[in-house]
């Protein structure tokens, strides 16, 4: 007889621990992968670095601020135990830092997307607030074109009626042929659980059981 039925196997909850902080495309070059990684791409505030914190259920593991720009580096996370890597990106589409800093961004958000070759998958990061943006089809089309996954996340939830999350998510499977984002609130923890599942299966780590996580 097994020493637990298999519905009560529970996969521990992953921690996130910082692996590094590249801060300039040479860093960017050199700097050694061999695990799996996800990007967290999205514009500016549109609240990565705080997805970050919840999924680790960490309060100031990655820097957020209610300043658009605050993350200014490219943060790699380990997940474990599964073994892959989060990394949070600086947000793109900010108009107010200066012209040479935001180009400075860009080139290395393009570099580190288009250059890494452990990138298994986006996760597209979309305010459930704020209507389709140019920039975010724009990476989407990225994705595309590189064949990337796209694991695509409407955050803020808390801050959405239902009936406005439902609406973003409709707009958003038509432009990602069928994927619906999760919806999910860093503040709640609504979704976590579902996202956990969706950045495992990306990542090719999927286990089929869900991690122990809180119900949303
Ligand atoms: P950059 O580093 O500038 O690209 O921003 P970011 O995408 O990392 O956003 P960040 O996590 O710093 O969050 C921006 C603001 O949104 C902060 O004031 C957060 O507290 C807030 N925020 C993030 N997620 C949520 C959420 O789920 N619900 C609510 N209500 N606020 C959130
Ligand atoms: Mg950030």
């Amino acid at each position: 007889m097994p020493l637990l039925e298999p519905e009560k196997i529970i996969t521990p909850e992953p921690t996130l621990e910082l692996l590094a902080t590249l801060y300039t495309l040479e860093q960017l070059g050199s700097h050694v992968g061999g695990l799996p990684q996800i990007a967290l791409a999205g514009r500016s505030n549109v609240g990565k670095s705080s997805l970050i914190n919840a999924l680790a259920r960490r309060k100031k593991l990655a820097k957020v601020s209610s300043e658009p720009g605050k993350t200014r580096s490219v943060n790699l996370f380990k997940v474990m135990p599964d073994g892959f890597v989060l990394t949070d990106l600086p947000g793109y589409g900010y108009a107010r830092r200066g012209q040479s800093e935001r180009q400075n961004w860009a080139a290395l958000i393009q570099r580190y997307l288009e250059k890494t070759q452990d990138l298994k998958a986006i996760a597209l990061l979309i305010d459930c607030r704020i209507p389709v943006q140019e920039s975010d089809r724009q990476m989407a089309y990225f994705a595309r074109a590189r064949s990337l996954p796209v694991v695509a996340v409407l955050t803020k939830a808390d801050k959405c009626s239902r009936n406005e999350r439902y609406a973003q998510q409709s707009e958003w499977s038509r432009i990602l042929n069928g994927q619906r984002p999760v919806a999910v609130s860093s503040v709640t923890r609504m979704g976590i659980p579902e996202l956990w599942e969706r950045l495992r299966s990306a990542a090719g780590l999927h286990t089929g059981q869900k991690p122990a996580v809180d119900a949303c």
